[in-house]
Parts: C-alpha cells; sequence; structure tokens
C-alpha cells in the first residue's frame, strides 16, 4: 500500500484561513468522493486523502468546482498514515471531519490473507478510531466541530463470507453512538452514515462481484453523500440511507443472530449471483 505524501497544491491550507475546512478520507472514490464535492459546493476548503494515485485525480475535479483542495495519498491503515494527513491540517481548525474511508473483504474467513485481513481492520477500525482520535480533541478544546463517520447497515448482521467487514462497522456504528454521547454539551457533534449496498467500487475491490448483493440492486452514492451531509449538519445520531436499508435494520433488531448470518450468506457467498 503506498504511504507516500503528494501535497498537489501550494500551501492552500495556508491561503483561505477565513474558509470552513473539512477532512474528507476516501475521497477519490464512491460515496466518500460525493461527499467530498458536497462540502465543496458548501463552501468548504477540502484536504481528502485516498490511498491510491486516484485522490489526485479527485483532487482536480473538486478544484474545478471552485474548492481549495489538498490531496494527500496516504495509507490509513497505518499509524504514520494518519500522522501524516494531521500534519498536513497545520494546526488549522477542523470544522467536519467526514471518516468515511474503508473497505471490504469477501470469500470465506479462513480462506482470506491474513494481511488483507488485518488492512480492513487496520483502515475500519484502527486508523479511524486514530484519526478521530486526534480531530477530536481538536475540537473539543475548542468546543466546536463536526464529525462524520461512514458505518453501515452492515454492522447490524454477522456478515457471513464478509465476517471480519461487518465486524469492522458494528464496531464503527457502536462508537460513534458512544463518542457522541461523551461529548454531548462539548460544541462537537458526531453523527453516522450508515448506508446500505451502494453502487461504487467497493464490490470489485473487496473481489465479491460474482455474489448477489453486488448484482444487485445498489444506491446511488451521491443520494447516500447528500443523507450523510445533511445528517452531519443537523447534528443527527445516525442516518440510514434508503427506506429499504432502514426496514432492513428494524427486521434485524428483531431477527435471531444466528438467521441473519444465513441470511447474509445468500448474499455474500462467492458465485451466489448465479444460484
Ligand atoms: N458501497 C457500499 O455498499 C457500502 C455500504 C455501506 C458502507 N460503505 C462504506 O462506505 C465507505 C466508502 O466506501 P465506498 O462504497 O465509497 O467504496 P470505494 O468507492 O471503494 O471507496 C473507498 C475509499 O476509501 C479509500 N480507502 C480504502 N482503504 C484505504 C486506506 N487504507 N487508506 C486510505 N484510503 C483508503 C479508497 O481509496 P484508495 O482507492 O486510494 O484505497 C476510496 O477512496 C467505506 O467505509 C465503506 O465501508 C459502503
Amino acid at each position: 500500500m503506498a504511504s507516500d505524501l503528494l501535497l498537489s497544491s501550494a500551501s492552500p491550507l495556508e491561503s483561505s484561513m477565513s474558509q470552513r475546512l473539512a477532512i474528507v478520507t476516501g475521497a477519490s472514490s464512491g460515496i466518500g468522493y460525493e461527499l467530498a464535492v458536497i462540502c465543496a459546493t458548501e463552501g468548504f476548503d477540502l484536504l481528502i486523502a485516498a490511498d491510491q494515485p486516484g485522490i489526485d485525480d479527485a483532487a482536480g475535479r473538486l478544484r474545478a468546482l471552485g474548492a481549495q483542495t489538498d490531496a494527500l495519498r496516504v495509507d490509513l491503515a497505518t499509524r504514520d498514515g494518519v500522522d501524516r494527513l494531521w500534519a498536513a491540517v497545520d494546526g488549522r481548525p477542523v470544522d467536519a471531519l467526514l471518516a468515511n474511508a474503508g473497505h471490504g473483504l469477501g470469500h470465506a474467513f479462513l480462506d482470506q490473507d491474513f494481511d488483507d485481513v488485518r488492512h480492513v481492520i487496520d483502515t475500519n477500525v484502527t486508523g479511524t478510531v486514530y484519526l478521530a482520535h486526534l480531530v477530536g480533541r481538536d475540537m473539543r478544546a475548542r468546543g466546536q466541530g463536526r464529525i462524520l463517520f461512514t458505518g453501515s447497515i452492515a454492522g447490524f448482521m454477522p456478515g457471513t463470507f464478509q465476517a471480519v467487514y461487518n465486524g469492522t462497522k458494528a464496531f464503527i456504528d457502536s462508537f460513534a453512538f458512544a463518542l457522541r454521547a461523551e461529548l454531548d454539551g462539548s460544541g462537537v457533534t458526531v453523527s453516522c452514515l450508515m448506508p446500505g449496498a451502494t453502487d461504487t467500487e467497493f464490490f470489485e475491490r473487496a473481489d465479491m462481484l460474482d455474489t448477489r448483493v453486488a448484482q444487485g440492486a445498489k444506491d446511488d452514492p451521491a443520494m447516500v453523500a447528500r443523507v450523510g451531509f445533511d445528517a452531519m449538519m443537523k447534528g443527527e445520531g445516525d442516518v440510514v440511507s434508503g427506506w429499504k436499508n432502514k426496514l432492513q435494520t428494524v427486521l434485524a433488531s428483531i431477527t435471531p443472530a444466528e438467521r441473519l448470518a444465513e441470511q447474509h450468506r445468500r448474499m455474500a457467498e462467492p458465485g451466489g449471483a448465479d444460484k
């Protein structure tokens, strides 16, 4: 994984200190890119990060929308990558943290490479929590800030053939609520966006293209991002995008975990799309 730091424009963070600043992780594609587009059109300066060179293309498109944009290529699964992102903030107040970077991993747990397993946990959980710790402390000291985590409705169900991923999202969904309660009255709000299946590069990256969930109906990432951004700005605790996903979370809360695990098998089993 890359850990190069590519500041792609000269000191932009200093050049527009009057503007609000948003950090968006995982902004090279999918939901994160759409979150960054909304931040750009809503007048935020942007500091965006992802692991691959695509982040610079995304930065170019965001600049074309008129947003002051800095891009970093860092592996947010590593402490060093998160430190580099925080260093790039360079003491400027962060108005919004959209901690969205994450990835899945299909197939049976025991057939997965453990380095890949660990990268899912290190990205979705450890790196996300570390970044929230750095940014959150600063926001609390200033008595102001908004944090949006991208969790998932996957956190409501045991993820047969995506076992580790669903576990990481259960963590994020839970963590976001706890942090929100701890920061009650501090001026810092914490929100959790919980999308259902969304039409992004997620399934290809997780090697899940032959699954039912990958080939089924999916939500538009721009719609999902809008729902998450609005929840963040209103300071709402959590938001599930789309009525079908809302229904799924209600059903998940009253369905035995064993049954949910069996249902998830049908969605995520390799080759399941052809059965
Ligand atoms: N798509 C869905 O069905 C769905 C449903 C619920 C929740 N989500 C969540 O939504 C978030 C965004 O995913 P997406 O669907 O938009 O997928 P996506 O298009 O694959 O975008 C994922 C983003 O995260 C970045 N990323 C992944 N690992 C990283 C790492 N270690 N360091 C830095 N950046 C990293 C990727 O950048 P690189 O390419 O540079 O690695 C990319 O910008 C994730 O947290 C995902 O779990 C997705």
